[in-house]
């Protein structure tokens, strides 16, 4: 019986390594390995052995078929890769991956950025998901201002949530909130450091607006923000309109009217027209919201404003991408229809 199986073995053996193909492979493992093969069914003979030669000829029949089974399976494995290497056809065009490009927005954002870190402002940062205090209270924007309503704000709700946290880290910080502006990054980085601050703050700010051409519930702002000794309103008018010429071009006119903000005095808004071009048949455009940081805001972070004086400002990146390519809705931006996005691409093979 012993004899027999070992036979066997290796008229199986020398059958897997004459198999030149898959077909042909598959024609051995029928004959010998399948249920009614060869080697199951000389393996049923086991039964009829005396007892005294059961563990020697079971040994063997292990050994045989693991044997088999491991031949078997790494013929099979060189046949696949054989006939996948006969199958490739180097004629065939390659699989083309499109690579990506920035978003025109995410572009202007970051031509922003290179411009303010020549003048020399640092970047910061605050997260999206804000409260109350940093958002409003902490800038000086009292209890019943209209950009608390919940019709214009995102809340989140506070289930099972402990309670946010003041500017001190202990106090309670009111309702989370979507920010609404990128201001709070202002009040973060009064916390956490003294003057001299020269940062801007680009990010995303959140309002409870109806979707159309000028409006989105999403948008990116750029926030900036200035305090030393001796900053005045003359430093603010000569970095914003040295900013918006080097992005928008040298023939940018300028327009600083008088406006409110809660955490400015002076406020003002900034406009700005270009010889020839107009936006929405409107000479002026809006760009720029901006003012000398108000004494109270320093006070809320504990800095000395008889000493200190800061200018700060504020624009939506969307708008000034909008300004720079001639874009008629905000809601290219978001549709991210190829067609599109590829305009702007500065990839050559785009
Ligand atoms: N946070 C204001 C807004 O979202 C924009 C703004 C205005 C920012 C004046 C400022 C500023 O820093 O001084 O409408």
């Amino acid at each position: 019986m012993q004899d027999e199986i070992l036979s066997l073995k290796e008229q199986i053996l020398a059958a897997i390594a004459g198999a030149a193909d898959a077909e042909a492979l598959e024609a051995v493992r029928i004959r010998y390995l399948a249920r009614n093969g060869a080697l199951p069914l000389l393996l049923e003979k086991m039964a009829s052995v005396p007892k005294e030669q059961r563990p020697v000829v079971g040994k063997a029949a292990n050994e045989t078929k693991n044997a088999v089974q491991a031949a078997f399976d790494s013929r099979k494995t060189e046949l696949t890769a054989a006939a996948d290497a006969a199958d490739f056809d180097p004629t065939l065009p390659g699989r083309y991956e499109a690579p990506g490009s920035l978003h025109p927005v995410l572009q202007v954002r970051d031509r922003a950025i290179e411009i303010f870190r020549r003048l020399g402002f640092a970047l910061a940062d605050g997260p999206d998901i804000e409260n109350e205090v940093f958002n409003f209270d902490a800038l000086n924007t009292p209890q019943d201002h209209p950009a608390r309503n919940e019709q214009d704000t995102f809340y989140l709700k506070e289930d099972g949530l402990a309670p946010s946290c003041g500017l001190d880290g202990k106090s309670k910080g009111g309702r989370r909130l979507m920010r609404t502006q990128t201001s709070t990054v202002q009040i973060r980085t009064m916390l956490e450091r003294q003057p001299p601050v020269r940062i801007i703050a680009p990010g995303r700010c959140y309002r409870r607006d109806e979707i159309d051409a000028t409006h989105g519930m999403s948008f990116f702002q750029m926030e900036g923000l200035v305090v030393d000794e001796g900053v005045t309103l003359a430093d603010l008018k000569g970095t914003l309109e040295y900013f918006f010429r080097e992005l928008l071009g040298e023939d940018l006119k300028f327009r600083f009217r008088p406006h409110f903000f809660p955490f400015t005095e002076p406020s003002f808004e900034v406009d700005c027209s270009r010889t020839g071009s107009q936006v929405k048949g409107r000479e002026w455009l809006e760009i720029c919201g901006c003012g000398m940081v108000d004494p109270e805001v320093f006070r809320q972070v504990g800095y000395d404003s008889e000493r200190y004086t800061g200018y700060a400002f504020g624009f939506g990146i969307e708008r000034i991408a909008i300004m720079r390519h001639g874009i008629p809705d905000l809601r290219f931006f978001t549709d991210n229809d190829v067609r599109f996005l590829r305009q702007f691409s500065t990839r050559i093979d785009a």
